[in-house]
């Protein structure tokens, strides 16, 4: 087909459409507004930052879409005060995420309204990454959304609201900037943890060591200026119609200790030592795994892992052995925000043609998270989410 005839039939095929939506009945048309992606950017509060200082707030009553909705996508960046994406080299995320909850409208008390497990305690998020925010996709597809706002599942008396997790290390005139992120407890000069608790025995690094408030080495002569930045998040959704299919968030986390009690407990983080055998056999892989049992029958829809730097992929099996979805960290290569060398910047994701992966009710899934052990890390993450559309 030469270019010109290509350009006719395009410009007849727009005909066609034109033509057909407005021979379209009234009610149709009204059902295709009501159906379309809105989309709307928001900034969190300002996190003032110093060089070397470490933000880890919660952010009640966030901003977000109001009504009865099905989210779509869920993106977050930092930015500056001038709305720039600042740098992973400047200021790391160590992670964000939103947690949906229920308040008293008398008491202001709370219930969090949580994903669907499966963790037994924190871990309640709908939303929530680290450093990958930037290159990983969080479309869910059609006919899929992640239903909120539905004013049925409030309990009397309250309102559904959203708080954000937002933890920031500022790595401007760092020591050792990958350090600070991988929270050294030497780093921070840190002997107790946020409740004045002394740290355990050999606990080299991880979230008790780089909590709200903490300072992280920076090298001399490094003026102490100050930084606002903002987490900025783009939510997409459609308004609620019976023809969007709901979906369950599940986290699965590989420091869950279920399989070995038959209990929910995330430890949330491990370590991962520096291989002694690696130069002998050429493998400087370390694996964890731990299983749990799924509580639920459905189709995969998404899924993406979580992990911190030194990661390189995880994968949820099911009980055949099956690969229900394998994830890979994205490194950046340069100096461009998006592309930081040496960070993870994005994670690949899953999306199985609908219907293709499925679990069973009570089937034993079975997470694997990797990391080079090449060096050591310290506070490392092995996550899993996973939208699950339930099968009657
Ligand atoms: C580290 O903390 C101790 C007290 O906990 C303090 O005496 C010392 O000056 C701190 N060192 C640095 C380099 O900040
Ligand atoms: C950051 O704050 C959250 C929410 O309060 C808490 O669960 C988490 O343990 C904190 N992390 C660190 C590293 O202090
Ligand atoms: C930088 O200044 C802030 C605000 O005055 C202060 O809280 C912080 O401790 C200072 N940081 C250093 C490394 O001195
Ligand atoms: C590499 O070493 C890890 C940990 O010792 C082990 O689990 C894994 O099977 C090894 N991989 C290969 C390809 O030999
Ligand atoms: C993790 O490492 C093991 C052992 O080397 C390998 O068999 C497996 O395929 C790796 N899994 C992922 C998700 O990279």
């Amino acid at each position: 087909m030469s270019p010109g005839t290509q350009g006719v039939m395009f410009l007849l095929a727009f005909m066609l459409s034109w033509v057909i939506s407005i021979c379209a009945h009234n009610s149709e048309v009204h059902v295709r507004l009501e159906n379309r992606l809105k989309s709307k950017v928001y900034l969190s509060p300002k996190i003032t930052q110093f060089p070397g200082s470490v933000s880890n707030k919660t952010y009640y009553d966030i901003k977000f879409p109001k009504g009865h909705i099905a989210v779509k996508s869920f993106n977050a960046e930092v930015v500056d005060e001038a709305g720039d994406p600042v740098s992973l080299q400047e200021t790391y995320v160590h992670h964000w995420f939103a947690v949906r909850y229920y308040q008293n409208k008398v008491s202001k008390d709370i219930i969090i309204a949580g994903n669907s497990g499966l963790c037994d305690h924190g871990r309640s998020q709908l939303f929530g990454m680290g450093s990958e925010t930037r290159k990983t996709s969080t479309y869910v597809p059609d006919p899929y959304g992640i239903e909120v706002g539905n004013l049925l599942k409030v309990p009397a008396g309250y309102e559904e609201k959203w708080m954000f997790n937002v933890h920031a290390i500022d790595t401007r005139g760092a020591v050792d900037a990958i350090g600070c992120n991988e929270c050294r407890c030497n780093l921070y000069n840190v002997t107790v943890d946020k409740d004045g608790r002394p740290l355990r025995p050999n606990y080299v690094g991880g979230l008790y060591c780089c909590y709200d408030g903490t300072q992280c080495k920076v090298k001399n002569g490094v003026r102490n200026v100050s930084r606002n930045v903002y987490l900025k998040y783009t939510v997409k959704w459609v308004d609620w119609s019976d023809s969007i299919v709901p979906v369950k968030v599940f986290i699965f986390d590989v420091t869950d200790t279920w399989q070995h009690t038959g209990i929910h407990k995330c430890l949330f983080e491990y370590d991962v030592k520096k291989s002694t055998t690696g130069v002998a056999t050429n493998n400087y892989t370390s694996s964890r795994r731990s299983s749990v049992s799924f509580p639920t029958a459905g189709d995969v829809v998404y899924g993406f892992a979580q992990q911190y730097i030194g990661g390189t992929g995880a994968s949820l099996y099911g009980e055949d052995g099956r690969v229900i979805c394998s994830s890979k960290p994205i490194y950046g290569k340069g100096n461009d925000v998006g592309d930081e060398a040496g960070y993870i910047v994005g994670m690949s994701t899953c999306y199985p043609k609908p219907g293709s992966v499925k679990i069973a009710k009570g089937e034993t899934v079975t997470l694997e998270s990797n990391y080079s052990s090449k060096k050591m890390h310290t506070g490392v993450l092995g996550l899993f989410y996973l939208l699950v559309a339930e099968s009657s």
